[in-house]
């Protein structure tokens, strides 16, 4: 785990900035039941970034975290091989993908980097993998 500035593995990722990238999809979260916003960026190995948003349903088995919506934005752009995803939900840390998310995200790149806020200006980032049974 690594924490503030900014961290090279395979790839050159920007961290921080994905990380911002993250934040600011969380505007447009769609969460009136839960009030819990949560935004993602995701990092493709074309350098592309796709962001979303999570976005709810009164229903609750219907609700869409904020990875997935990101993650099906890239790959119905065509991207399949994600590098890093970021998730954040403003005021908070640690905010790590659920274990759909974690299953959905693997089938676009079981190294991939997953990154999220840690303090104030900070954040952990590491890989899927890791995070996987
Ligand atoms: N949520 C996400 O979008 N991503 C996460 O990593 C954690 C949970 C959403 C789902 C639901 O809309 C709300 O946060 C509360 O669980």
């Amino acid at each position: 785990m690594t924490k503030s500035g900014q961290e090279t593995h395979k790839h050159n990722i920007d961290y921080a900035d994905l990380l911002a990238k993250a934040l600011e999809a969380a505007a447009s979260s769609y969460s009136p039941y839960s009030k819990y916003r949560v935004g993602a960026a995701i990092l493709t190995d074309d350098g592309q970034v796709f962001t979303g948003s999570n976005v709810e349903n009164v229903l609750i088995g219907c609700t869409i975290c904020a990875e997935r919506t990101a993650a099906v934005k890239a790959v119905s752009a065509g991207a399949r091989r994600f590098v890093a995803c970021a998730v954040a939900a403003p005021g908070d840390d640690g905010c790590y993908p659920c274990g759909i998310c974690r299953q959905f995200l693997t089938e676009f790149g079981r190294d991939q980097i997953i990154v999220v806020k840690n303090g104030q200006d900070g954040h952990s980032a590491r890989p899927l993998s890791e995070l996987l049974p």
